[in-house]
């Protein structure tokens, strides 16, 4: 049996993605082998493919180097000592993360304590596209302690982490605003959000007296939200490029205001499959590449405008 992968050689344009085979790997005491149905492709994966950012610095006498921190699948063959899984269970993880990654392989050894199972009622595909964004997410509201009557502004409410966070802070009953084009207004309306179209005028003229924002889109569009704020907001900016400006201004301003790492946690995971499972999240895919088409969805990612999530399938 072989193994195929999208490694990277050198940092560079999507066309440095490149297929490699390998053998299947075996299982080590405490992991599983995973057969990955998807992966997903989230912009940290397309950074690092570029040379960017800190896994990139890490991983650059390491190449070649397989990107991927989200991946589903079934369990395949289980390690000593790993007593969690079954043969045949269907698993879905953030794995690897920072340095590791690895996402991108048909057959993964994972440790069993960086999975959650897969409830029969989620499929494989909205699996794979919850881990990073949804723990990201779930820990960037958590953080800015979102809570019921909060008025939250939630910048780029459309991408991967922004249709997550929205619906998550309605789920506690925030009242959201959201900003995105006029492509994706009618979409955030009917998950529940006021959706403000940041083309038509700077989000400043439009809103007041937010309690809480939660940034994912950084830069110039940041700093003018803060403009939107109430006294005592509480700011939380996922970018993490643009993080230290964005807390330095809104603590010029008197906000309580701090930057994020995602950090991998099983039990959130668990906690987000269940909520699919049971319809209070619904997981929005933009589109599903082949795993030979992995340049074509790192340039799709690219745009910055992605709508949910964009998966790689496993099976070539
Ligand atoms: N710190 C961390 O641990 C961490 C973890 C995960 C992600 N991140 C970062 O968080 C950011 C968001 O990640 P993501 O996965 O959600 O990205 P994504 O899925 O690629 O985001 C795409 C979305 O951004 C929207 N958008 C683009 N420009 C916008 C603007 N000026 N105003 C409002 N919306 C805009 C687009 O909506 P329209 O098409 O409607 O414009 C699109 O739906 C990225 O910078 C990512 O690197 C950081």
């Amino acid at each position: 049996m072989e193994n195929k992968q999208v490694a990277i050689s050198n940092f560079g344009g999507p066309e440095v993605l490149v297929m490699q085979t390998t053998e299947v790997p075996q299982p080590k005491a405490g992991e599983v082998l995973v057969k990955v149905a998807f992966a997903s492709v989230n912009p940290i994966d397309v950074k690092t493919r570029a040379g960017l950012g800190w896994a990139a610095a890490q991983n650059k006498d390491k190449l070649p180097w397989v990107p991927g921190y989200d991946i589903s699948g079934r369990v395949m063959a289980t390690g000593e000592q790993a007593t969690r899984f079954v043969v045949g269970d269907n698993v879905a993880g953030f794995i690897g993360f920072p340095l590791q990654g690895g996402g991108y392989s048909q057959y993964i050894c994972v440790a069993e304590s960086e999975l959650s199972r897969v409830p029969d009622s989620v499929t494989l595909e909205a699996a794979a596209a919850l881990p990073v964004a949804g723990q990201t997410a779930a820990q960037a509201l958590n953080q800015a302690q979102v809570k019921e009557g909060d008025c939250v502004l939630i910048l780029a409410g459309a991408g991967g982490v922004g249709h997550l966070a929205v619906q998550i802070a309605l789920a506690a009953k925030a009242e959201v605003y959201t900003t995105c084009s006029e492509d994706n207004l009618d979409y955030l309306a009917t998950l529940g959000a006021h959706a403000i179209n940041y083309n038509f005028a700077p989000v400043s003229q439009r809103l007041e007296k937010i309690d809480v924002l939660i940034d994912l889109v950084g830069g110039d569009a940041a700093l003018d939200a803060l403009k939107c704020l109430s006294d005592n907001a509480r700011v939380v900016t996922v970018p993490t490029i643009t993080a230290e400006l964005i807390c330095e201004k809104a603590k010029l301003l008197g906000f309580e205001a701090s930057g994020i790492l995602v950090d991998p946690n099983p039990e959130q995971l668990d906690t987000m499959l269940y909520m699919v499972s049971v319809g209070l999240l619904k997981i929005e895919i933009f589109q599903v590449y082949p795993l030979t088409e992995a340049d074509k969805a790192h340039q799709q990612i690219e745009t910055g405008h992605t709508r949910g999530k964009v998966l790689l399938d496993m099976k070539c």
